[in-house]
């Protein structure tokens, strides 16, 4: 009956040494010393044995309460101890510089085109959109691009299986013939050029307007150092009454002025393209270009908007008159920083991208 005595001070120092362990190494020790297989608690219940059947339960009751306690101060010591591991073990400076986050930045054909877009801006232009999965319709016959122009060619189309563009529903042959062009139907493709979203903006809406249309193109081109199968261009539309050759000149050198700086000079040039008419090419010089060892850069296409691109969309040709054009943004953006090859914009490096 004297060790029934025994237990609760028993417990106590056991408590007492559970709580102070100073580490994980020692609590371990302990533990062992008290509950483990040769612990002086685990004898105690091995004397359990040599007591009375009348005894026995209560002493039973007792012990494996006390075990209980313990094991319940052994965890918590262990969680304090683990905790107090994890932290660092030198002191927190508070005082030292903190650990700086990289601050990301806008990519420079972004920069480029926010540059012309607030270019535009300035001069009352507003920022027009449309699917990059377009339709042949919208891509080329309303633009006055007949089905057996070579632009059409699959070699610089990627025309897309199984699909339906964004906005014109399912394929029919005679989808084509309903928006006034005989014989064309509405196969989907990857947008070859902006231009496609003259079409819309004029469709939805009436004269005058004044649209700017940063956006992704695709043709089927092998990447090189100035060709990628995907890049960007802006497309302009200024249609009114009264608009001439020389509103487009005057506002196109005002933008390139703007972006590129004043020393850029730009050359038109007559050109073709089938919903222009006339139709010029602009080429560009500054410093850098003849730096390049070239006289001029093409970088644009433009003209006058041809009067059967202005019936397709059901603006009276008699009435409204007004200009486009259509460039490459990686072409400016090449210009303005001097990149000599296209497809570093593409590779994500951020070596080269970091320089903006
Ligand atoms: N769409 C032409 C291209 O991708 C560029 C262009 C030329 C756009 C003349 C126009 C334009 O709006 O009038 O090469």
């Amino acid at each position: 009956m004297g060790f029934l005595n025994d237990i609760a001070p028993l417990k106590q120092t056991a408590l007492t040494e559970l709580s102070a362990a100073p580490d994980l190494a020692t609590l371990e020790q302990t533990k062992g010393a008290w509950i483990g297989p040769h612990g002086k608690f685990t004898a105690l219940m091995k004397q359990l044995g040599t007591l009375s059947k009348e005894e026995k339960p209560a002493a039973g009751k007792l012990i494996n309460a006390a075990k209980v306690e313990l094991e319940a101060a052994l965890a918590t010591r262990r969680s304090d101890l683990e905790l107090k591991a994890a932290l660092p073990k030198e002191p927190t400076d508070w005082t030292l510089p903190g650990r700086r986050r990289a601050v990301g930045k806008l990519h420079p054909l972004t920069e480029v085109t926010d540059d012309i877009v607030k270019a535009f801006r300035k001069v009352g232009f507003a920022v027009a959109d449309g699917p990059e999965i377009e339709d042949e319709y919208h891509c080329f016959d309303a633009l006055n691009t007949p089905a057996d122009h070579p632009a059409r060619d699959s070699q610089d189309t990627f025309y897309v299986a199984n699909s339906s563009p964004a906005q014109s529903g399912t394929l029919s042959p005679s989808d084509g013939e309903r928006d006034g062009v005989r014989g064309s139907a509405k196969l989907p493709l990857l947008r070859t050029h902006t231009s496609s979203v003259q079409i819309r903006a004029m469709k939805s809406q009436p004269p005058p307007i004044r649209i700017i249309v940063p956006g992704r193109v695709y043709r089927r081109d092998n990447a090189d150092a100035t060709h990628n199968p995907t890049f960007h261009q802006i497309e302009g539309l200024y249609v009114d009454k009264n608009v001439t050759v020389g509103d487009l000149k005057g506002t196109v050198e005002a933008v390139f002025q703007d972006v590129l700086g004043s020393d850029v000079k730009l050359r038109f040039r007559p050109h073709y393209f089938s919903y222009t008419e006339p139709s010029l090419e602009i080429d560009f010089t500054n410093a850098l270009v003849k730096k390049l060892g070239k006289d001029w850069l093409e970088i644009a296409g433009c003209g006058m908007v041809h009067p059967q691109v202005f019936g397709n969309v059901g603006y009276d040709p008699e009435v409204w008159s007004g200009w486009a054009f259509g460039f490459g943004i990686e072409r400016i953006a090449m210009l303005r920083y001097g990149i000599t090859d296209i497809r570093l914009f593409y590779e994500n490096d951020v070596r080269f991208l970091r320089q903006f």
